[in-house]
């Protein structure tokens, strides 16, 4: 399978970058380094040495110098190598390694995969909510081994929450709401609005209705390849939507191979902030719905297609597919046009 190259991927929480150090990440089947530099700024190379391919990660940082655990070649954070310890010394000109554009923006680190000529910091997505000077943040990181679009399916169709999250995220009310497929260039919105809902037990903690019939909307935006906004709100039956209260977040995939994927995840309110109580019951459950139900899910579903095409499959689809559908054909013409512009 092949991946769009040409776009930013989220590759890590900003604070998963150590000021001092390094960590690496595999994206797209490349592992990369991360480290910050003497000013804080994070850089992204290659982890793996020109020489005979050492993980960079296992060597020796002093300043902004790595050296390689090897054989001693040394390395900036700009990828170029500015030490050979060996004969006349000489830096052979194929021994400096590739970088990776970085920004950090809305608490993310973004990586782009492409050609460093077209990274523009202005096609990140406009994500909502990780702003913590406005709002009280859960937010998470959940390796998935499993294909990166049947993680974008689970967002783009929440049909599933009266099933797979019942009680916790879901009620009758979800299957009975109204779809709305919107596509603007290449984002999809997918919107779903649930009436006279009685709220489900972690929906109420949350928005505390009381329990009297809620509207509740739930409406997605895909920005390719799979970096989506959710943004989760209620008002009492009937009321304007601007009344209401709103948990905007992120749903952010990121390939680390074909088959595994990394989770960015965010949930976001700008209501009873210092609620600490209300916060752990929202990261239990966060956890309890991401991990230990919509993860297992997700791995036996790539157990029962064992590897088969999705589309060879012939899936059946259901009116509130429509938006994951639209995505999974949008992203396969960027990735066949980004190729054939290639070639
Ligand atoms: S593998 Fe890095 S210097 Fe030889
Ligand atoms: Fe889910």
């Amino acid at each position: 399978m092949s991946f769009l190259r040409n776009c930013w991927y989220a590759a890590a929480w900003d604070e998963e970058a150590p000021a001092e150090g390094s960590f690496n990440r595999r994206i797209l089947n490349e592992d990369i380094l991360f480290a910050r530099d003497g000013s804080g700024e994070v850089r992204a190379i290659r982890n793996r040495c020109s020489h005979r391919f050492s993980p960079l990660s296992l060597g020796t940082r002093t300043g902004d110098i790595i050296e390689c655990p090897y054989h001693g070649l040394r390395f900036d954070l700009t990828g170029r190598c500015v030490l050979n310890p060996h004969g006349n010394q000489q830096i052979p000109s194929n021994s400096h390694i590739k970088a990776y554009p970085v920004v950090a923006r809305h608490m993310l680190i973004w990586i782009w995969m492409g050609d460093p000529e077209k990274a523009d910091p202005d096609m990140i997505p406009e994500l909502l909510g990780l702003d913590p000077e406005k709002y009280s943040i859960n937010k998470g990181y959940m390796y998935t081994p499993a294909n990166y679009e049947y993680m974008t399916d689970n967002i783009m169709d929440l049909g599933h929450i009266d099933y797979l999250h019942k009680g916790l995220l879901g009620s009758e009310a979800i299957n009975r709401a109204e779809v709305d497929v919107k596509q603007a260039g290449n984002v999809v919105h997918s919107n779903r609005l649930a009436r006279n809902e009685i709220l489900p037990t972690a929906l109420e903690a949350v928005f505390q209705s009381g329990g009297k019939p809620c509207d509740r909307w739930l409406d997605v935006s895909w920005h390719p390849p799979a970096n989506m906004v959710l943004v989760v709100g209620v008002t009492e039956a009937g009321a304007p939507e601007r009344i209401g209260r709103t948990n905007p977040g992120a749903h952010l995939m990121t390939p680390e191979t074909d088959t595994t994927t990394h989770y960015f995840w965010s949930n976001s309110r700008d209501f009873r902030r210092d609620d600490h109580e209300l916060h752990a019951m929202m990261d239990q459950g966060f956890e309890l719905a991401f991990e230990h139900q919509d993860k297992p899910m997700i791995i036996a579903q790539r157990d029962a297609i064992g590897g088969e095409d999705f589309w060879d499959l012939h899936p059946v689809i259901l009116e509130g597919d429509a938006g994951a559908i639209r995505a999974r054909r949008i992203l396969r013409k960027l990735i066949r046009d980004e190729q054939a512009a290639k070639s």
